[in-house]
């Protein structure tokens, strides 16, 4: 595996940076998934714009134009000796630059930011995985006012996730207010009475690049669905609940907290849109 830090290209296992880099000492930075399919980067100028998004959340002036983003990602997955890859895109506010204090939380006066990315042989789901679904759990949402920014800073979502994991599920399904907000790493829409359901756009979730394909391809076929708050007690009695990411993809939930979620195997409308997420996939990357 072949990565990108500060400039020069080299082994991921000898990629090193300083234990005096803010995205080390304060999570202090931001970050990117980008799925790679045959070797081409799935919807790179979406990434690349929520990127930018993440950056000005953070007041950090963006290292590089998109055109050098681009050429740079072109580079280094072709670098890589596989076809299917995730890459990982992750910019920090750096090092602060000498006389400077070594930790302060206010920014310091100067620091060069730190660009780091590499890519990995792209894990999706087994087919059986997808063919049975997944349980999840629930928990109130624990986390900051700020969650549409991709932040390196992600324990809350390491702990949701390990919660999930404690009780034997995929993921933990975070509610706030009495209303779904997201999975601790994925976008979760519910179906209910065939009318697909997925909470808006807000300050309180990340609004994933997969979510975004999902109601583009709902729109295309006709498929019956709402942008709109969704309560706790939708998601109780909803029909269908699927997580969707860049690495998860539409994977159903047939088991919530121990209730089983419609017939208890991946319903109908998920069926029918993974089918048009993966057709999609092949006509972009035809394209
Ligand atoms: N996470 N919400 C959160 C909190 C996420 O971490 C993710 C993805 C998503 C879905 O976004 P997308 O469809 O663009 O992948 C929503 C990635 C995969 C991760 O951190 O591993």
């Amino acid at each position: 595996m072949i990565a990108w830090l500060d400039g020069a290209f080299l082994p991921l296992a000898e990629a090193r940076v300083s234990v005096l880099d803010r995205g080390f000492l304060f999570g202090d930075g931001v970050y990117e998934i980008v799925p790679v399919y045959s070797r081409r980067a799935f919807r790179l100028d979406e990434h690349l714009r929520r990127l930018q998004h993440s950056l000005d959340g953070i007041r950090l002036a963006n290292p590089m134009a998109p055109g050098d983003w681009r050429g740079l990602i072109s580079d280094l997955v072709a670098r890589q000796d596989f076809d299917d890859q995730s890459l990982y895109i992750q910019i920090t506010r750096g090092v602060p630059a000498e006389g400077q204090p070594l930790r302060d939380h206010a920014f310091p006066a100067a620091a060069r930011p730190t660009v780091f990315v590499y890519a990995q042989p792209l894990r999706t789901a087994a087919p059986e995985q997808k063919a049975a679904g997944v349980c999840a759990v629930t928990a109130t949402d624990p986390r900051w006012q700020h969650c549409d920014i991709k932040a390196i800073s992600l324990l809350a979502n390491v702990l949701m996730r390990q919660q999930a994991v404690d009780a034997g599920c995929a993921e933990t399904v975070m509610l706030r207010d009495g209303f779904l907000t997201e999975g601790a790493a994925s976008n979760i829409f519910v179906v209910a009475g065939g009318l697909l359901l997925a909470p808006p756009p807000s300050p309180h979730m990340l609004t994933g690049i997969t979510y975004d394909v999902v109601l583009e391809l709902a729109a295309a076929h006709a498929i019956p669905h709402a942008v709109r708050p969704v309560s706790e007690a939708e998601l109780r009695a909803a029909d269908e609940i699927w997580m969707t990411s860049s690495t998860r993809e539409i994977m159903a939930v047939v088991r919530l907290d121990g209730e089983t979620v419609g017939a208890g195997v991946p319903g109908p409308v998920a069926r029918r849109m993974d089918a048009c997420y993966q057709q999609f996939k092949r006509d972009v990357m035809r394209a």
